[in-house]
């Protein structure tokens, strides 16, 4: 029998978990992304950090040739079993050869090695975003606030991890803003497009993340 997100969840408590969460949170994610795509290069995606692939699931459904990737294997089987372009990739290691290519876009939200507060690994795994954009490409990364984990310090906050994307000397600096203000759970099919909108101007005042878009620099 052919796995499914479903089937996979079944068996695995954890994964059931992050499988939920996407879905809460799909309506909100779409809306976004139909935003957030506007300041994507043409060209192929990377996700980095996908957990189940819920975002990348929505790219695809928005027309975009998307590539899931995880460092965890059974994350990168509930990515498959979507039917999305699936890889196991450690961000911290060389992704061009992990995937066998380079891309147009990158897209990464709150994935571990970008955000606990280790700088050097923090500038090791944006060395290796670098290299694995094509020229002119673009890395795209939506930063939560840590303030629900249980231990926030061991974050760094998104105005920091966009301070360092930018003093490396790999990027320039595209957009960057906060978002989100609306719990997910209120969206709705007929008031997202309204919520969505919510979100981003609500969000300069009091907001969950930061989302920026950065290029390539050519070394
Ligand atoms: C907080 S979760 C975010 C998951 C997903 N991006 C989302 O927003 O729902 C952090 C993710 O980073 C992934 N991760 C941890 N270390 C990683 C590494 N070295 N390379 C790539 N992903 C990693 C974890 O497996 C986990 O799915």
């Amino acid at each position: 029998m052919a796995e499914t997100l479903d089937t996979l969840s079944l068996a695995d408590p954890g994964l059931c978990k992050r499988v939920r969460t996407g879905r809460r949170h799909a309506l909100r994610d779409g809306e976004f992304l139909r935003m957030l795509s506007r300041h994507f290069c043409p060209g192929p995606i990377l996700e980095l950090g996908a957990s189940t692939g819920h975002l990348s699931a929505i790219l695809r459904e928005q027309g975009f040739d998307v590539t899931a990737s995880e460092v965890e294997a059974r994350l990168v089987r509930a990515i498959a079993s979507r039917g999305l372009n699936a890889a196991l990739v450690d961000a911290t290691q060389d992704i061009a050869a992990q995937t066998g290519r380079t891309f147009s876009n990158i897209l990464a939200q709150a994935v571990s090695p970008l955000i606990r507060r280790d700088r050097v690994r923090v500038l090791a795994t944006l060395a290796r975003i670098h290299a694995a954009l094509e020229p002119a490409g673009r890395f795209i990364n939506i930063a939560p606030y840590a303030w629900r984990q249980p231990a926030p310090g061991n974050f760094f906050s998104p105005k920091e991890q966009f301070e360092i994307t930018i003093e490396c000397g790999l990027f320039r600096s595209i957009a960057c803003f906060p978002h989100q203000v609306l719990p997910p759970a209120l969206y709705r099919p007929w008031n997202a497009r309204l919520l969505n909108l919510a979100d981003h101007k609500l969000a300069h005042l009091v907001s969950t993340r930061l989302v920026w878009i950065v290029e390539k620099i050519e070394t």
